[in-house]
């Protein structure tokens, strides 16, 4: 055969084959649009699917009832516990918080302490008190520190709302979402002293429109007052020196995955290192003051290092437990009590 022939031959093959390659490609890419593997793992799947409880799917009887009645002394507590509540012997929070406004979504947001499985956790160990402890008794314990109060009867019609909405809201939750909506999520803390001022100009960037000068919160406008707008994190109508937000490391894992409003933990709208600043700014702004704090924690041990009262266990100074650095206090009760402590 003539060599230029044979050439031609043997491109031409080559372009057929080249183009049968090209066909079957694009049938697999087509196939694939439009056809996409229905495997998926199974794990991936439920937490993708999972919600929390809706409203709508609260009974319509007198169970039902009392789990309404918790959601809404949850979003609305001065109203109806606190010192807005027309009642006077029932005004027994004593600031205008409510306990949505550091559970937020009445309980339902990952990162802020959810109310979604805690019905579970109950009764547990309790450092605080150096005993096991009810989730009656963990309410009050935010009744009398969070929300700067006294504690509710166990037996009242409140106490049994709030209850009521939160083993509902724990009811049939899978192991793993559990864990997921526990507590707060941790934050790397910086192994330095935090930095107040740092906190400051932070705070005033990214925190002050909303929550004021010293923290002080917007109020609903009007000649009376309704409520806040936006909570007050400092002066006299917020949580007192007893209360989990003011320490450090527990302030800084809330704001992490919750502020500035919007934020979440898989969104995050802070570093952990400003985060860290931040919180320590605000807890350096008045508030009211807890009687009795050196009862907490009958075993000294298990104080969390950075609570910021008196007595502990070691010889750092207060300043220290306050603004840190964390890390040698951590050190110190892992060598001397063998104990673990990440707050
Ligand atoms: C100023 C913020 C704040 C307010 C207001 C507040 N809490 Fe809390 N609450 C906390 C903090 C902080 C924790 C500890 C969270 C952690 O470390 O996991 C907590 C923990 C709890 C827990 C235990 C959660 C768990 O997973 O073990 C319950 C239940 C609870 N609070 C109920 C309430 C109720 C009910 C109210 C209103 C009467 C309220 N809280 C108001 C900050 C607050
Ligand atoms: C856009 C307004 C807005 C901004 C900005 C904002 N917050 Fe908040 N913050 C809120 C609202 C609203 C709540 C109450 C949430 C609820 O009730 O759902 C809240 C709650 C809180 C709470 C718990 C309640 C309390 O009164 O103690 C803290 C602590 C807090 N914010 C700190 C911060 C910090 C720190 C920043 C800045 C990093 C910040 N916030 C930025 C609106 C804001």
């Amino acid at each position: 055969m003539d060599p230029i022939l044979k050439q031609v031959k043997r491109l031409t093959q080559l372009i057929y084959t080249l183009m049968l390659v090209l066909i079957f490609f694009s049938g697999l890419i087509y196939y694939f649009t439009y056809y996409p593997p229905a495997f998926q793992p199974e794990q991936e799947q439920t937490t993708a699917v999972w919600l929390p409880a809706s409203l709508s799917d609260i009974p319509a009887n007198e169970q039902g009832k009392l789990i309404r009645e918790g959601y809404e002394l949850i979003l609305n507590t001065s109203r109806h516990i606190g010192p807005l509540a027309e009642n006077a012997t029932r005004r027994l929070a004593g600031n205008n918080l409510s306990c949505g406004n550091c559970h937020l979504d009445a309980g339902r947001k990952i990162g802020s302490g959810s109310f979604i499985g805690v019905a579970n956790r109950f009764p547990q160990f309790r450092g605080r008190e150096n005993k096991q402890g009810t989730l009656e008794e963990r309410i009050n314990g935010c009744m009398e520190r969070s929300m700067n109060g006294h504690v509710l009867e166990e037996d009242s019609r409140e106490m049994k709302a709030m209850i009521a909405y939160m083993e509902w809201l724990s009811k049939d939750v899978p192991d793993e979402i559990q864990t997921l909506y526990k507590g707060y999520k941790p934050v790397r803390l910086p192994e330095v002293k935090a930095d107040t001022s740092m906190g400051r100009q932070l705070y005033e960037a990214k925190c002050m429109v909303c929550h004021g000068n010293d923290g002080r919160g917007q109020r609903i406008a009007g000649e009376v007052f309704t409520g806040y707008v936006y909570p007050p994190l400092g002066g006299e109508d917020t949580f007192n020196d007893g209360a989990g937000m003011n320490r450090v490391i527990t302030a800084a894992e809330f704001i992490k995955s919750n502020m500035p409003y919007g934020a979440t933990y898989d969104a995050p709208q802070v570093t952990d290192e400003e985060a860290y600043h931040i919180a320590a700014y605000i807890n350096t702004f008045s508030r009211p003051s807890k009687s009795d704090k050196d009862k907490d924690f009958p075993d000294r041990t298990l104080k969390p290092v950075s609570t910021p009262y008196g007595p502990w266990a070691d010889d750092f100074t207060p300043e220290q437990h306050k603004f840190g650095p964390f890390q040698p206090i951590m050190e110190y009760y892992q060598r001397e009590y063998d104990l673990t402590k990440s707050k």
